[in-house]
């Protein structure tokens, strides 16, 4: 090794959360998952949000029998965050299973058992277009975790997820 230096383990950028930070951040995703209510789409999804202050907002979707008033679990964790006045963010981690109902079944997520779609076993679970646009408001330089059913992630940069943006700073160039 050149300088007969240690080898070090690989450093993630500045600011991503590592260890048990970000096992921690991927688990708090999981257990908001597990709180959706999502009668209509059968599609939970939880959020973690973790502040640069090392807080973490978790958040799930809450569907409605109005369809279009339904609230993405990515959104519902940055409400929370900024409801306490968190408005500077490092990252976010979002999971999400598809789960299968007994045909009767309405009632809310978490009380009932469930199986896995084989499809989005294998995929990874993105933010929708709404959510990435609110999660841009904060700052493009964060980082979203993506999860698969098998716990396995992806990490993009927000500025990757919604390239060429428009965000609060466009509305000072007029
Ligand atoms: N959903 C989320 O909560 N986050 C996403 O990134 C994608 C979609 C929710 C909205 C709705 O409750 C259900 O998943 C199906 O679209």
């Amino acid at each position: 090794m050149e300088g007969g230096g240690q080898r070090l383990a690989p450093v993630a950028p500045p600011g991503q959360p590592q260890g048990e930070h970000l096992r921690l951040l991927l688990r708090r995703s999981q257990e908001a998952k597990n709180c959706a209510y999502c009668p209509y789409s059968r599609f939970p999804v939880g959020a973690a949000l973790l502040t640069a202050g090392g807080e973490i907002f978790s958040g799930c979707n809450v569907e409605n029998a109005c369809y279009s008033l339904g609230m993405c679990a990515e959104r519902a964790a940055i409400q929370k965050a900024i409801s306490e006045g968190h408005t500077s963010f490092r990252a976010m981690a979002i999971t999400s299973l598809l789960q299968v109902f007994p045909p009767t079944q309405t009632a809310r997520l978490s009380s009932v058992p469930f199986s896995f779609d084989s499809d989005m076993r294998d995929h990874f679970i993105t933010p929708c277009g709404a959510c990435r646009q609110v999660m841009r408001e904060f700052g493009t330089d964060w980082d979203v975790y993506l999860t698969k059913a098998d716990g396995t992630y992806i990490v993009k940069r927000l500025e990757e997820l919604l390239p060429l943006s428009f965000g609060p700073e466009d509305l000072k160039k007029v």
